[in-house]
């Protein structure tokens, strides 16, 4: 188990059915990894429930979406894949950690503010302290790369000051993690409000990872574009956030540059780009879509999946959180 490799971990809550950002911001990047290094991906049910969720969603996204790690390319035998709530150290870590973030970081938090918008009549306290679970998901593992979307940035780096705050006063207990993005997918745009990010919250400028290819070519065909005269596919964001976040989008997908995307519309305009974006989509997510239903119908082989995975993240996650119970001054068992 152990080795000298750097460590990688990453998770997502499954708090919705998976969709393209969360594809090309975290997914995309934790792949083919394994050589070099310890990967380490979960199912954060335990932060889905800082929004209400019903029990048997939640139930059938978790394996879902451990379905679709797997169809995604990401090998149970190289990768630790496991659900959150199958690891008790996270919670227990999670509760020391709160106890080193400040009022005033928390209360910064963007995620916190928007959520708390989206559910008024439910800002709990797990809403609030959410980011020192997440903290504690990242340090019990002590990676050396976080790869998430640009949204998540905030949270990784208050773990950073969570990281400094109590090696200051320990000594060098947790590992400093390092935030990890690419620039085409780190934040993938809504389809109807290219303003706003692509998320379940708006579905019809979403594009879900399960979904059926017409719905997929629906959504890419009726793509907000911008409403300037050159009709032309040229990537600015600022001046045209619609088409540069197609462009982006098909980017991630192709591995094509910017320049090589203009060259290729070039004198073709907006009706032939979209329906080409929404066709490699549509062609990167058939097989992941068609390996996520063959593998979710062997429950047992999912179930063998996640004990491993619990049992290999929870001897990771046990020797860290000794050590932490033993710096703060707990008496072992
Ligand atoms: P979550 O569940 O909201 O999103 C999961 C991952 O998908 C990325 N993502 C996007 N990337 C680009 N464009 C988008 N439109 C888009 N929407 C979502 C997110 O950045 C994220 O990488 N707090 C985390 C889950 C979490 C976690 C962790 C992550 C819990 N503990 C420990 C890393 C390490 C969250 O809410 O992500």
């Amino acid at each position: 188990m152990e080795t000298n490799k750097k460590t990688m971990l990453s998770g997502i809550q499954p708090s919705g059915d998976l969709h393209l950002g969360n594809y090309l911001g975290a997914i995309k990047n934790w792949g083919g990894r394994s050589e070099d290094y310890d990967c380490f991906y979960f199912m954060a049910d335990l932060h889905a429930i800082t929004v209400r969720q019903n029990p048997a969603d939640l139930r059938r996204r978790t394996l879902t979406q451990l379905a679709t790690y797997i169809a995604c390319g990401l090998d149970p035998e190289k990768n630790t894949l496991f659900i959150q709530s199958h690891v008790r150290q996270h919670a227990e870590l999670g509760w020391v950690l709160n106890c080193y973030t400040m009022f005033g970081e928390l209360s910064r938090m963007t995620q916190f503010k928007d959520k708390s918008r989206k559910n008024a009549d439910n800002i709990n306290g797990g809403l609030f302290t959410y980011p020192s679970l997440m903290a504690a998901d990242i340090l019990l593992y002590q990676p050396d790369f976080v790869p998430v979307g640009a949204d998540q940035k905030q949270h990784v780096e208050l773990c950073r000051n969570i990281v400094q705050r109590f090696n200051g006063v320990y000594g060098d207990v947790f590992k400093m993690p390092e935030f990890y993005s690419t620039k085409e997918g780190a934040r993938v745009m809504c389809l109807t409000e290219p303003s706003n990010k692509m998320s379940k919250s708006a579905p019809e400028g979403c594009v879900f990872l399960l979904e059926k290819p017409e719905d997929i070519a629906r959504k890419f065909k009726r793509a907000v574009t911008d409403s300037d005269t050159e009709r032309c596919v040229r990537y600015a964001p600022e001046e045209k956030p619609g088409v540069s976040n197609l462009m982006n989008i098909y980017a991630a997908v192709t591995g094509k540059t910017m320049d090589e995307i203009e060259r290729e519309f070039d004198g073709k305009g907006y009706g032939a780009f979209k329906p080409a974006v929404g066709d490699a989509v549509i062609e990167l997510l058939r097989p992941i879509r068609e390996e996520t239903e063959r593998i979710l119908a062997d429950k047992a082989y999912l179930e063998s999946v996640y004990k491993n995975g619990a049992e290999r993240a929870g001897y990771v996650a046990e020797k860290t959180l000794r050590k932490v119970y033993k710096k703060v001054g707990f008496i072992p068992r």
